[in-house]
């Protein structure tokens, strides 16, 4: 039990943090016990899911630099059976400091070990970059699911983030999987919009989940309430998005049968 997912792509922007927080949402909401832990200093996933500065006793830098007791720094959020590791802007630092530290790339690893059996999944929403924090949460999961932008030139990069994934599989992580593509912020209205599928499609050789995340207003509004998307409108295509998204998730996972909600 307790699998841990990272979301990466090392372009910003592309729907990580939407897919981390939402994904893990949905499946709280479908009884799942999920940790998702933010790991960019930009703190999206920490106030996406409505937790201040002032909530937070330890943040990841605290943890995975500074040996903080991670269990202490646990929170709950709104969402039922969704808790966090928050993050801060101290996190910046870690990229530097983690250089110094022996064992460098297995202090996520080291620090997730400790509850990782508390969880039926962890999530970690990585930054946008390939550096040390990216390559420690690379190592730390057992699967990597990574986000890209129905546009046009949205591969470019992809390359790199497979190599990087290849470098972590055969040096730090033997069992790294990848656990596939999650198409994100598709916009129908758009004319080249299945052009663009196809293209991905043709370029991508890892499995690409059926569910693809739309362009959704609701999606775009939760995070400035500090919610999920399921918890801010429940019955928005966003919503619906993220539910069969995790269905899919957990039938590939478990064989628990594909519930359409
Ligand atoms: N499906 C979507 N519909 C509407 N807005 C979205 C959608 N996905 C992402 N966004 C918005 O796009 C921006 C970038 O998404 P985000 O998940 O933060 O990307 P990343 O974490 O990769 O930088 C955010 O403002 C987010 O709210
Ligand atoms: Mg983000």
């Amino acid at each position: 039990m307790g699998k841990i997912i990272a979301i990466a792509n090392q372009k910003g922007g592309v729907g990580k943090t939407t897919t981390a927080i939402n994904l893990a949402a949905a499946l709280a909401v479908l009884d799942k016990k999920v940790l998702l832990v933010d790991a960019d200093p930009q703190a999206n996933a920490t106030s996406g899911v409505g937790i201040k500065p002032e909530d937070i006793i330890h943040d990841t830098y605290e943890c995975l630099v500074e040996g903080a007791p991670v269990r202490e720094a646990i929170l709950s959020t709104q969402t039922p059976n969704l808790y966090l590791i928050p993050s801060g802007i101290d996190l910046v630092g870690a990229e530097i400091e983690l250089v110094n530290l022996e064992q460098r790339e297995y202090q996520m690893r080291n620090m997730l070990a400790a509850v990782k059996e508390d969880f039926d999944f962890i999530f970690i929403d990585c930054l946008p970059s390939l550096g040390l924090i990216t390559v420690n949460a690379l190592t730390a999961a057992d699967s990597v699911i990574i986000p890209v932008q129905c546009e046009f030139f949205s591969l470019e990069g992809y390359g790199k983030l497979k190599d990087t994934i290849n470098l972590v599989n055969q040096a730090l992580n033997p069992d790294l999987e990848i656990e596939g593509v999650v198409l994100s912020m598709y916009d129908q209205r758009l004319r080249m919009a299945n052009m663009v599928i196809e293209e991905i499609k043709n370029i991508v050789s890892d499995r690409i989940f059926e569910t693809i995340i739309h362009r959704n207003s609701k999606i775009g509004e939760a995070p400035s309430l500090g919610q999920p998307v399921i918890i801010y409108d429940a019955a928005s295509k966003g919503s619906i998005n993220f539910l069969n998204l995790a269905n899919e998730f957990l039938t590939i996972h478990a064989g628990q049968g594909y519930v359409h909600p």
